[in-house]
């Protein structure tokens, strides 16, 4: 009987404290700086993989929401680096499922491409080290690199392919820091993370920005050893504010905030003088995250739903990375 070449894996988004602002080498996806992520328990893709020799071309379908042809592109080509690695020439047919919606800004590239490389690898017979699969993952989206690992996650910059990897710095039960996500708007972004990526070098404001970075880490890695979460949390909403200062004085200027996203920081900063301790994260998209811990919950959630702009929260612990689960999706 032949081999069955399947295999279905699920994969957390992570939000990075620090984050991945531009690129050394855009091919590679080698960052200018190093990162650091929590993965999110509670936003996550599943992707089935199946490489037959029935298949006459690789098709790729998301449930619930359309593909466009250039995402599709972005999908096959991932698959021809696994094809190359594996040695098998066998086309693939690909499903994946998101539990949220797509190019909001919630990271569904972290989780997307996560998944699909390991599912991929798996069905393909690669058996890789973590390393290995989060350097493989980089190449397809470099957020997503950060997912492979387990918890609480550095992203080595590098210089070149081999050195640019992520890995585990705390397992997922180290710090119980909880992400709430708020769904401000379901609009779609008008320009990706990628083409983001690319402007970053016509900010007046990068160069300052990775001058300060080694002490940035330096800083939010001992906020972690003290689990100091007022200090982690300031930092944390410093580094956002600073990236975005960065995408908004790119040419052309980059500016991902709704009137929603704006309303919702000015009131994370007022909750906080009156004694919630919460502050606010922030990618290339609309909707917040808010970093807080378990005895804020209640009344952060609260406040939050009396919010007439808030369409959705949800609220995410730290995870495990990417894993294999035995239901697929066809
Ligand atoms: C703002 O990983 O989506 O979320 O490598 O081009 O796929 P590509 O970019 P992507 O960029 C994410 C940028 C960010 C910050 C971060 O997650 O660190």
């Amino acid at each position: 009987m032949a081999k069955k070449l399947k295999a279905t894996c699920q994969s957390p988004a992570n939000i990075a404290f620090i984050k991945y602002w531009g690129k050394k080498n855009e091919k590679l996806r080698i960052p200018q700086n190093n990162s650091i992520s929590m993965n999110l328990s509670n936003i996550y893709t599943i992707t089935t993989v199946e490489f037959s020799e029935d298949y006459p071309k690789d098709s790729f379908e998301l449930r619930n929401e359309p593909v466009s042809e250039k995402e599709k592109k972005r999908v096959f080509e991932h698959l021809d680096r696994i094809r190359k690695k594996a040695g098998i020439a066998y086309k693939a047919r690909v499903v994946s499922i998101n539990n949220f919606p797509k190019s909001t800004g919630l990271s569904s590239s972290s989780s997307g491409f996560s998944a699909l490389t390991l599912a991929a690898c798996l069905a393909a017979g690669l058996n890789l080290s973590k390393r290995e699969m989060s350097k493989l993952t980089r190449q397809a989206s470099g957020s997503a690199c950060r997912s492979i690992a387990d918890g609480f996650v550095e992203w080595q910059a590098g210089n070149n392919d081999k050195t640019s990897y992520a890995y585990s710095l705390f397992s997922s039960d180290y710090w119980k820091i909880y992400d709430v996500v708020v769904i401000v708007s379901k609009e779609k972004k008008q320009v990706s993370s990628t083409r983001g990526h690319a402007l970053a070098k016509t900010s007046p404001f990068l160069k300052k920005r990775l001058e300060k970075m080694e002490k940035k880490i330096k800083d939010l890695k001992n906020h972690f050893k003290n689990r100091d979460f007022s200090a982690f949390g300031e930092l944390s909403e410093k580094e956002a504010l600073n990236m975005h200062a960065v995408m908004i004085t790119s040419s052309p200027s980059l500016l991902y905030w709704t009137t929603g996203t704006l309303n919702l920081m000015k009131l994370i900063q007022q909750w906080r003088k009156k004694g919630l301790e919460v502050y606010f994260t922030i990618n290339t998209g609309q909707d917040i995250h808010i970093l807080t811990l378990e005895k804020n919950l209640k009344r952060l959630t609260r406040k939050l739903k009396s919010l007439k702009f808030v369409k959705k929260i949800i609220v995410n612990k730290p995870t495990l990375g990417t894993r294999e689960i035995k239901k697929h999706l066809f």
